[in-house]
Order: C-alpha cells, then structure tokens, then sequence
C-alpha cells in the first residue's frame, strides 16, 4: 500500500504554481495591479491543514466547495491532506485527475443522476452521502455491483439533520434526517449489502464546540434504534476561522468535544472518524488585493465586490469585515503599507448593480485616494468559490506570498 502511494505521488506532475513574493507590498510594487489579485500565504495554509490532521481524531477531509481555485489545492495537496469531500462530479473529476493518489467522497445527499455512478465506476469513488430513499435506489441501480464483497466497499452515509446552536450559518434545514428516520434508513443501506455510516453538519462556522457533541448524540440514537454495525461518522465541517470579533475557541477545544464525546457517548469505537472542513482549511491563508478606483469624498468604488469575492458580506446576519492593510506609492516609486487616522467610507463595487456595496461602512485612512490598494485578509472562504463575470469582471490572477 505505501508503494502504491509513493507510486502515485510520482505521477502527480509537479507545476510552477503562481509568481512568488516576499511580501504583498513588493507584490504590489511589481505588478500595480488594476485587477484584484488573489494573495496566497502558503505558510498560514500549510499551518492550518498540518494543524488539523495532527489534532483531529479520525480522516481530515477538504470541502473543495469552499474554495476549489488550484492555486490552493496544490497547496493543501502539499501539506499532506489526500481526502477531499466533493460536491458534484466536476468536483470529483478535478481532484481525481489533479492528484493520482487522493480519495474522493461524494458527500452531497442528493445528486444529478447518473453522476453516482460515473463517480464510483470512472473516478473509483467509495462514500456517498445520501438522506432519501430515492438517493439509495439511484446509487444501487447505477453502481450495478452485484459481488458482495464489493458491495460492503461502498460506504453510504445516512446524513442526519442536527439542529444545534452555534453556527452563523445552518445547514441542517435543507438537508438531513431525523434519529429515527435516520436509523431506518440505516438500515435500509445494510440491508442492501452497503456499510453504512453517518454524517451531519452542524452549520458553518460554527463558535460553539458543544455543537459537535449534542449532533453526535444524535447519530448515537440513530446507531441504536438501527442496530447496524457501523462504519464510520462523519462530524462534517463548520469550525470556524478566526475572523477578528468572533468568539471562537481555539480548534483544540473542537477536536477534544468530539473526542471526548466519541467516549462518554460509547460511540462504536472502530468506527472510523472523519471531518470535512472547508473555511478552517482555507480562510485565513488567503487575501484579495483590491485598488480603489475612484474615491468621492465618504465613498469609495473598488475593483472588486460582492459579485467577485465578497458575497459572504451579504448573508443574512452575517457581521464580520475582513481585516484590512492599506497600501500607497511612494515618490520613490515604492509601494508601502500605511497606517494613520482612519475614517468610515461605504464602499462599493465595480459593477453598475447597486446592491454591489460593503454592507457597512468601513474604516480605512483619511487620506486614501484613486489607485491605493487595500488588501482584505482571510477571503479565502467562499470568496473565490462564489465569484461570477457579472459586468465583465472576474478577479482570477493569483500570486504566492511568503509573509508568515
Ligand atoms: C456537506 C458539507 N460539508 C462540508 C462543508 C464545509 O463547511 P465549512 O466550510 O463550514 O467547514 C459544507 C458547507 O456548506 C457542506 O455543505
């Protein structure tokens, strides 16, 4: 088994990836850049994903549906991270063809027919989620496996509906089953010859470990009333990234509530454990270079907006800002950061929508002008996943920067 991996990490063809700078003012200062630029900070990236693997219990998997740009799959590839959880067939295929030796989960419940059966006949894909019947059936009839042994590869994720407090973001109305109808259903996978596992999430960022063990008692109800033997849990994604003013706990809490509710829950201890985080992976190794490109007294127009890579800016309820550092020419034709007084500006974005505007106003420097840049940090969640070409615009140019 380790000579195949190290087989195919082989044939995983090394590439050049994006220009590198030392740091995002010298970045600046050799592109002037009048697009927005994605920044990359590989070491924050590498921190992030090494982090979670060495601290969660169970399979770190990626939620490629958080930021699926391949700048930064190399980069999490490269921190050692082989599992990815993917959404869609596209998604499949760019993982399975971009890294020989990485495992795909179809952890979306409900999926475009035919494309189970692509995933699992084309793209040797093993764990789908499901949280129908109707789903089940499609999966049988379209992996048309009739060995049992094969069969019993096939892991199928009942995902249950755990509505817990905590997160900014709820992910358990849309999707997911209650205890009992879950343990039906269980059922239902183990009578069919597929191991059977389960999955939730507990909404996206999530600031409240606790979340993790009340939807494990859940799944531990669930367990009982079907009287299966299990193959794996899945405790989804939803920890946070440290935005600055959320209350986050350190990650460690997360991975100790689920450790020590696997315990004192009596979850079956050969289960399997598996995560699938995206924003934890990803937020905070990210930024976008944006320049302002016209200011009007309190107003500022950028060059980027919530029809590229703010979108989460206008999610209900949703009060967090980016941080921010401001960056200016000098005479001598350098570029600095700057600091200094600061005033609150709306700021608008470059299409002619009005709705394309900061929610808020934000404080930046008094003295900022036509052709500054400001770089908001920790985007790198839902930002370049959501971006659209609405008016023409769509920021896409990358670079690498080596700042910690
Ligand atoms: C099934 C599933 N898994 C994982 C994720 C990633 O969640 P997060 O970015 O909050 O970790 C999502 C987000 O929508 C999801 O729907």
């Amino acid at each position: 088994m380790a000579t195949k991996k190290a087989a195919a990490s082989a044939d995983t063809p090394k590439r050049s990836g994006p220009q590198r700078f030392p740091t995002v003012a010298r970045a600046i200062e050799a592109l002037r850049p009048s697009l927005p630029v994605y920044a990359l900070y590989p070491k924050r990236i590498t921190k992030s994903v090494k982090s979670f693997m060495s601290g969660f219990p169970g399979t770190t998997m990626y939620a490629v549906k958080a930021n699926p740009a391949p700048p930064l799959l190399d980069l999490i590839y490269k921190a050692g991270l082989r599992d990815f959880d993917t959404a869609s067939l596209p998604e499949v295929k760019l993982i399975a063809e971009r890294y020989k030796d990485a495992t795909c989960h179809f952890m979306a419940p409900i999926r475009i027919r035919g494309t189970t059966g692509e995933a699992y006949r084309k793209y040797g894909v093993r764990s789908f989620a499901i949280d129908d019947e109707t789903e089940l059936k499609h999966l049988d009839e379209e992996t048309g496996i009739t060995l049992a042994s094969e069969r019993k590869q096939v892991k199928v994720f009942v995902r249950l509906s755990t509505p817990v407090d905590g997160a900014f973001l709820e992910l358990s109305s849309k999707f997911g089953l209650d205890a009992a109808d879950g343990a039906v259903l269980l059922k239902k996978v183990a009578a069919l010859g597929f191991t059977p596992a389960l999955t939730f999430h507990v909404g996206s960022l999530c600031i409240r470990p606790l979340a993790y063990r009340q939807a494990l008692e859940f799944c531990r109800e669930a367990v009982e009333m079907a009287g299966v033997e299990l193959g794996g849990f899945d405790v989804g994604g939803g920890f946070p990234a440290p935005y600055p003013g959320v209350p986050a706990p350190p990650m460690n809490d997360y991975f100790k509530a689920i450790r020590d509710a696997r315990k004192a829950l009596r979850l079956p201890p050969k289960a399997p454990l598996l995560c699938e985080p995206g924003r934890a992976l990803c937020a905070e190794g990210i930024s976008a270079i944006t320049q302002v490109i016209r200011r009007k007294e309190g107003r500022i127009y950028i060059n980027d907006g919530v029809y590229g890579s703010f979108d989460e800016m206008t999610l209900p309820d949703w009060n967090i800002d980016y941080p921010r550092r401001v960056y200016m020419r000098t005479g001598a034709g350098k570029v600095v950061e700057v600091g200094g007084p600061r005033r609150a500006y709306r700021v608008y974005g470059p299409t002619c929508d009005t709705l394309d505007k900061m929610p808020r106003p934000i404080l930046l420097p008094t003295n900022l002008g036509d052709e500054d840049w400001i770089e908001f940090g920790m985007v790198g969640a839902y930002s370049a996943a959501l971006r659209t070409a609405f008016n023409g615009f769509y920021p896409d140019q990358w670079v690498e920067v080596q700042e910690a």
